[in-house]
């Protein structure tokens, strides 16, 4: 993909959004500097070292920086002198009543308005409530020189952890909220190399649409996982019910997965801050409210199937296979299988854990429990198997040797990985969910 206006881009903030922008921009023949507050970091990135696991992506950064298509600093002002577009990816994170801590937004507002000297369209990334372009656009303009000129916009980042790269090449669509033409224009530039259909809105309805999104996505899982305790108490069969939901093209068949719950740093978090929003805006948002709840429940109620295949847990050892959120990521941020493994902790069990990616990161959370070399060894005299995360390698396993390796052979799986009729031939008690 080749680029036939060459921008010049700063992106603040090197997470996970600010690192695969700053990374495809690149790649799409920008000039992109990526910037971030943590010398550390910014150090790290100089020498090739990728802080996240993402596919594609370490290979992504090295390759730009080869080209001197992609910089990495510290400083706002080098980002702010060097460019016309200016992306704020940085960090969102939960207070503790849900609502977004947007003051790394507000400092680096603050700091780019004072590095302003020339027309700078300032692009917010990061998902933010409603009416946050107002009050960039107001810091900005209390911090700026008199003379620089500068736009807002509202630009909101789909991607998945794990297929970060081909989401950002391949968009089903670019949400791009403006309120001038001449923001349109660089806006429209930037992103005319990626094939993908561009919205544009006002500001605040772009804001809305990245929580509109999140929270309707995360709605169709708890929707499916209630299902699936209708099916587990009625003896119907999940897979076939989302199966059959899912063909009606209105209702669509991705994320009709039932699970032991949604995770990860996005649904629980912007769900929480979504509601947090409607409340403040004085509309009370029951169906948000049910989504959050049905999932924290659905966790609770995979534990109890725990408990029911095995009876009695204290003392027990049980293998848990997955710690990321999902797949392809050894992101585990609110990962509902540590959140299970802290529950069988608490009930006494001894816990063996395995992950291909996410060992390290599980290592600086989550003490006293044995981090296995593989699933095998993890699963070795264990009285039950608990698969939380569906990598595909664990769907792979040699069933015969998993129910050898065993002490007891109980398998409960919080990702419906295994065919149960096949489950029960080879000898396992197995439970899966809505599949009674
Ligand atoms: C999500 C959105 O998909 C993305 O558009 C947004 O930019 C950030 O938040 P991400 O958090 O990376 O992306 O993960 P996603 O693939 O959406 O999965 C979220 C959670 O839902 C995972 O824990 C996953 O296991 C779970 N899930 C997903 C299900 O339980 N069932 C499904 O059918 C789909």
């Amino acid at each position: 993909m080749k680029s036939t206006t060459k921008e010049k881009i700063a992106v603040i903030g090197s997470g996970y959004v600010g690192l695969v922008t700053g990374a495809c921009f690149a790649e799409i023949g920008h000039q992109v500097i990526c910037i971030d507050n943590n010398e550390e970091k910014v150090a790290n990135l100089k020498q090739g070292k990728i802080p996240i696991y993402e596919p594609g992506l370490s290979p992504l950064i090295l390759k730009n920086v080869k080209r001197k298509r992609l910089i990495f600093s510290d400083s706002v002002k080098e980002g702010v002198k060097n460019s016309k577009a200016i992306f704020i990816a940085v960090g969102t994170p939960p207070r503790a009543k849900g609502e977004a801590d947007l003051s790394a937004i507000e400092d680096v507002a603050e700091e780019v308005a004072k590095y302003m000297d020339s027309y700078k369209l300032i692009i917010q990334k990061s998902t933010v409530p409603i009416a946050t372009g107002d009050w960039v656009e107001s810091t900005v303009r209390m911090f700026k020189k008199k003379h620089a000129k500068f736009d807002i916009a509202s630009n909101p980042e789909f991607l998945r952890e794990g297929s970060a790269i081909s989401d950002f090449m391949n968009p089903d669509r670019i949400v791009i909220g403006v309120e001038t033409k001449r923001a349109r224009e660089i806006l429209s530039r930037i992103y005319k190399p990626i094939k993908g259909k561009m919205i544009f809105t006002d500001v605040k309805s772009a804001e809305l649409i990245k929580h509109a999104s999140n929270s309707f996505l995360a709605m169709k899982i708890s929707f499916i996982n209630s299902l699936s305790r209708i099916c587990d108490a009625s003896g119907a069969n999940i897979d076939k019910v989302s199966q059959g939901l899912g063909m009606d093209k209105r209702i669509g068949k991705d994320f009709l997965k039932a699970s032991l719950g949604y995770g990860g740093f996005c649904f629980p978090k912007d769900l929480a801050a979504f509601i947090n929003i409607c409340e403040r805006l004085g509309y009370n948002p029951e169906l948000l409210k049910a989504t959050a709840k049905v999932n924290e429940q659905q966790k609770e109620f995979f534990l109890r199937k725990i408990k029911k295949a095995l009876w009695n847990i204290s003392g027990k050892k049980i293998a848990v296979l997955g710690l990321s959120f999902k797949p392809n990521t050894d992101d585990i941020r609110l990962s509902p299988a540590i959140n299970i493994i802290r529950m069988l902790k608490r009930e006494g069990a001894k816990i063996a854990v395995f992950d291909p990616k996410a060992m390290e990161k599980a290592r600086q959370e989550l003490s006293g429990v044995d981090y296995c070399d593989n699933a095998y060894e993890a699963i070795k005299d264990a009285d039950c198997l608990v698969l939380a995360t569906d990598w595909p390698q664990f769907g792979r396993l040699d069933l015969k040797r998993v129910k050898r390796l065993l002490k007891r052979p109980i398998v409960v799986d919080g990702r419906n990985m295994f065919d149960p009729a096949n489950m029960e031939k080879l000898g396992f008690r197995y439970s899966s969910i809505g599949r009674s």
